[in-house]
Parts: C-alpha cells; structure tokens; sequence
C-alpha cells in the first residue's frame, strides 16, 4: 500500500491506517483472539498505521494492541493519547500536567510491552494547562526516545499554532468524514500550510456510512447509544441521506464505506483515515477505497448530501471537552 512521509520525522504511514478502538467493544463484541488475529490482517494488508487510547476499554485496548504487536513492532507505526482520566463508561476529565503526561507514557509503555510510541497524541486540550507546557512535556519524552512524534486530538488551529511554537507538531487527530465534513473549509487549509497530517477519526460516521446503517441495533454498552445522530428523527432522516450517497455508490461500483473512505482520502494529500472493524470482509471493503476515483462534480454532490446529516456527533457530556479556544 502507499505510504506517506508525514511531518518532520521520517515516519511513514500506510495511505489508510486501522483504528483499534472498536476491538474492545465501542460498537460490539469480538473474541481476543479473533481480534490478535484480525490486527494480523490489517497488517498483511499493508495499513501500518495503528491507533488505540490508554482510554480505550479502561487499558485493555493498549493490552491487546501489545499482545499483537509481539514479533511485528517494527512493522507497525504505532499511535496511542492520553489525557482522559477514568473509565470510559463513567465519569472523565482531562489531565494535561507535565507530571501526568510521563506518568501515562511510561503506564502505556508498559500496556503494549514496548519502548517507544511512534506518535503520541493528546487526547483532548486540558483548559486548565497551558497547551505549552503540555507539549513541552511531550517534547521531553521525544528527547528521551520514547515517542517519535507529537499529535493532538480534537484540538483548535488556534491551540495547534500555539503548541507548534513549542514543538514539531506532525499529526492532528479529529472526526472528519461525510457525516462530519466541518473541518474542510477553515482546517483543513490550516494543516496543509503547517505541514500536519490529519488521522482522520471515525471516517464512516461510526457504521453510519456503510451498507450496515439501516440494520444498525445499538445494544447495552454501544457508544452510539449517546450520540443525538443516531437516535430517533434524527436517525431517520440520516438514513435517507445516507441512501442517496448509497446510490453513488451503486453509480460509481463501490461499496458505500468505499466511497466514504474514497471521500476522505481525496480531500487532502495528508489525510489519513483510520477506519474501524471487527470483521476481515469489512476490512478488505475498506481498503478498495484506495481503488475508487471520484471525480470533481462526484465529490461536491456528496459534499452537498454531508451536510444535510442532522444531530450533534457528541453529547453534551462530550461536547463539553471539545477545544473552543
Ligand atoms: N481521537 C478521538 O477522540 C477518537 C474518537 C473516536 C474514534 N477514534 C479512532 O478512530 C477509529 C475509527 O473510528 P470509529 O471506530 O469510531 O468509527 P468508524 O471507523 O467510522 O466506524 C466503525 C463502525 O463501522 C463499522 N464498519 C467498518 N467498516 C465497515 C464496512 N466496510 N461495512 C459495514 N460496516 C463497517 C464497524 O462495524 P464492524 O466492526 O461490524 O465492521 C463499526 O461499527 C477508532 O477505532 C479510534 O482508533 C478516535
């Protein structure tokens, strides 16, 4: 698969890179051994790119991530935050002091039974700490030798421009996808001219935009629960957007999570998304995206459908630890 050279270090990523969250049951269960071996996949693939959370699965996710990293380490350009403090499925907040910054690389270290991060990202801006002394804890832990690079997720071109004058900062993570398109226009145009690279999150609007969506059946514990997009009258109707993007699909023989992949891929040279799923024949789906060109008047038709998605991607409780700065 292409890979692309990515901020100021020499790290290169796959062109699509594997988000590793849903492995510990965001949006359903899997076995651990089918998701050891799934990760094996992806990285016969060729997605190099691994993204999990010292969040995810309270730990768990960083356990099994180390679990299948055994052997492959140096195959894989591995990305892991920190930030959130306490248990996904209860009560969080933010910590982005010096002191906890090494506490959490040296816990998430020990997690994947490695000695070093390739791209270590801040979960989400602590308001309470200068993003200054954030970064300039992650710029010592690069010096150590222990991260590679520096990333922030979910954070504001304001708070990056500041955080860039401390330090290289090579990767921003945010939700960016056609059921998420708001960082197209101010952005996008922002990262481009900063030489970051975007890992672009929760690219098929969490199931949303692939074949599945109107079979969706949010069980106990699936954090779609919690997102107004995917409840009631709002659902409905994203469903009926949702068909229309389908039926380009249909024109364009791809698969629907194809085409929004496709989507994302070709809205920036230095977009990376990092698609999520338990299942092989998804995976193999997801990386046709590559396969599929779309062209000009395509991608403005589905830019059009985008934004007529209703519902916030967040609830309040969420909402509240977005960066406004
Ligand atoms: N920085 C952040 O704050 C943040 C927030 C959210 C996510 N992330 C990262 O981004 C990654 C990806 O995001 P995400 O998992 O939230 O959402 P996503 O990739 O947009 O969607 C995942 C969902 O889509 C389904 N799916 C995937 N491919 C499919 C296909 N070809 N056909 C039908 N269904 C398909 C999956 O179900 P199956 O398992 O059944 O395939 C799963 O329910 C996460 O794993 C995580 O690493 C980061």
């Amino acid at each position: 698969m292409e890979q692309l050279k990515t901020g100021s270090t020499d790290i290169r990523v796959s062109r699509i890179g594997y988000g590793c969250w849903g492995l510990s049951g965001a949006y359903g269960a899997i076995a651990e051994d089918k998701a050891v071996e799934l990760l094996h996949k992806v990285l016969d693939l060729g997605i190099n790119f691994w993204d999990t959370a010292d969040v995810y699965g309270g730990g768990e996710n960083e356990r099994l991530v180390g679990k299948a990293l055994k052997g492959k380490r140096s195959s894989v350009v591995l990305a892991t935050k920190f930030g959130y403090v306490g248990n996904e499925k209860g009560a969080l907040h933010i910590d982005g002091s010096p002191a906890y910054v090494r506490s959490a690389c040296e816990a998430s270290l020990q997690r994947l039974g490695t000695d070093y991060i390739d791209v270590y990202y801040l979960h989400r801006v602590d308001k309470r700490v200068p993003i200054e002394e954030t970064v300039g804890a992650m710029m010592e832990l690069k010096s150590a030798g222990k991260i590679r690079a520096i990333g922030l997720s979910e954070a504001s071109t304001n708070t990056l421009s500041r955080a860039a004058k401390v330090t290289a900062i090579d990767f921003l993570q945010s939700e960016f996808s056609l059921a998420t398109p708001d960082l197209a226009k101010d952005v996008m145009p922002f990262l481009e001219q900063q030489d970051i690279a975007l890992a672009a999150f929760s690219p098929l609007g969490r199931g949303m935009l692939t074949s599945m969506a109107p079979y969706l059946q949010f069980q106990a514990g699936d954090y779609r629960r919690l997102i107004p997009r995917f409840a009631d009258e709002n659902f409905r109707h994203n469903l009926k957007v949702v068909e229309q993007m389908n039926a380009i699909a249909l024109a364009n023989n791809c698969s629907l999570a194809s085409l929004a992949l496709a989507w994302v891929l070709a809205s920036g040279k230095k977009i990376i998304p990092i698609p999520g799923t338990r299942k092989l024949q998804h995976l193999e789906e997801n990386v046709k995206a590559l396969e599929v060109k779309l062209n000009v008047a395509t991608l403005q038709q589905l830019s059009d459908l985008s934004g007529q998605i209703r519902g916030q991607r967040h609830n309040a409780d969420n909402a509240a630890f977005y960066d406004t700065e």
